[in-house]
């Protein structure tokens, strides 16, 4: 821990954003001007440096190369219509990132490093966070083992790093899902609670095999039996029986979302019918079969609630209605108008930068 909130600053000289074009922005590619860096060494975060963003130079014997030992956090920053920038409950963010580092033998970020590090920075870069509809500085915090040295035992020297990237609301067509009856994101005792570059790495061939077949995203189910819906690639998953909501109670294989827990609360508020529950693959093709199978959704912080067009089961095949006032819409507007502050923060999940 440092005992100090002191983060050092050192400014650009000039701003890239004149040359930026916010219109044709690529999700990701582009950067901000700023960037945090912080150094864990001899046992203890060094003084934090606000810097030009820009290349950080490692050696090939890095541990992270060979171990994996790397950790990250998504989340984002929104403009309102006066100016005003927020960060949507970074708390919740700060503690996974902590879960996740423990879980990776990382040692755990103070939040005066994190949490005012990304205000620090998101305000010092305010003018990347465009004020519109969808419009929003996508941040992310990481971590990575940069110790040299091929040994396979944890590193002695870490980087935490926050980088920032202005995001834009995309229409990314219909997503249609796979439903996992051979390939496992996670098992039990493992990893997958935990945001580790790995569970992403090990995602990417099972969902390039989905593609090719035309299916978007992979829906996870529980690695010993396959029975049961887990998550997404980036999102948990949301299904709607009749008019009851039903998502699976976290477990040590599935990403706790910080959306997730924002849609339980405000399926609560709106007094829908909730149950978090195991969701059987069984169930849900029988609702299909039967008509009562109204939507399936996924939540995450890069695309906040994504609709589910249809789905596949080994060779089971099913379209989703389409639902007019759907649950997916009313959660999803109802989150953006608290992000953009449009709406009242009854929870206090907004946090003024
Ligand atoms: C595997 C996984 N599940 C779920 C989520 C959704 O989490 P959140 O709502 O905190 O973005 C994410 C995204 O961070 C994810 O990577």
């Amino acid at each position: 821990m440092i005992d100090t909130h002191e983060i050092v600053i050192d400014k650009v000289e000039s701003s890239k954003i004149t040359h930026t074009d916010f219109d044709n922005l690529t999700f990701g590619k582009t950067f901000t001007d700023h960037m945090l860096e912080c150094t864990w060494r001899d046992g203890k975060w060094e003084t934090a440096h606000i810097k030009p963003y820009g290349p950080i130079m490692v050696e090939p014997s890095c541990k992270v190369f060979h171990y994996g030992q790397a950790i990250f956090e998504g989340m984002k920053a929104f403009k309102d219509a006066t100016g005003e920038v927020f960060l949507f409950r970074p708390e919740d963010n700060w503690k996974r990132f902590n879960q996740s580092a423990k879980r990776l033998a990382m040692p755990e970020v103070p939040k005066e490093v994190f949490i005012e590090g990304l205000k620090k920075l998101v305000s010092l870069d305010k003018e990347w966070v465009r004020y519109g509809e969808g419009l929003s500085l996508y941040l992310r915090p990481f971590m990575i083992a940069s110790e040299n040295g091929v040994a396979a035992a944890p590193s002695t020297e870490y980087k935490f790093m926050i980088v920032m990237s202005p995001a834009f609301a995309y229409y990314k067509g219909d997503v249609r899902v796979i439903i996992a009856s051979d390939f496992s994101r996670a098992a039990d005792g493992g990893v997958g609670y935990a945001k580790a570059a790995g569970n992403y790495a090990a995602s990417f061939y099972p969902n390039n095999l989905a593609l090719a077949e035309g299916y978007q995203q992979i829906i996870w189910t529980d690695a010993a039996t396959h029975e049961y819906l887990e998550e997404a690639g980036t999102m948990n998953i949301f299904v709607r029986i009749g008019d009851t909501l039903f998502t699976a109670p976290n477990n040590d294989r599935i990403l706790n979302g910080v959306t997730r827990r924002s849609v339980i609360q405000l399926a609560k508020d709106a007094g829908i019918s909730f149950e978090e529950r195991r969701v059987s693959v069984k169930e849900i093709n029988d609702a299909a079969k039967n008509g009562s199978l109204k939507e399936i959704f996924g939540s995450g912080t890069a695309a906040v609630i994504v609709p589910i067009k249809g789905y596949k089961h080994k060779d089971f095949v099913h379209e989703l209605p389409i639902i007019e006032d759907s649950y997916a819409n009313r959660f999803k507007e109802a989150l953006k108008d608290i992000q953009y502050n449009r709406a009242e923060d009854k929870h206090g999940w907004r946090v003024s930068v």
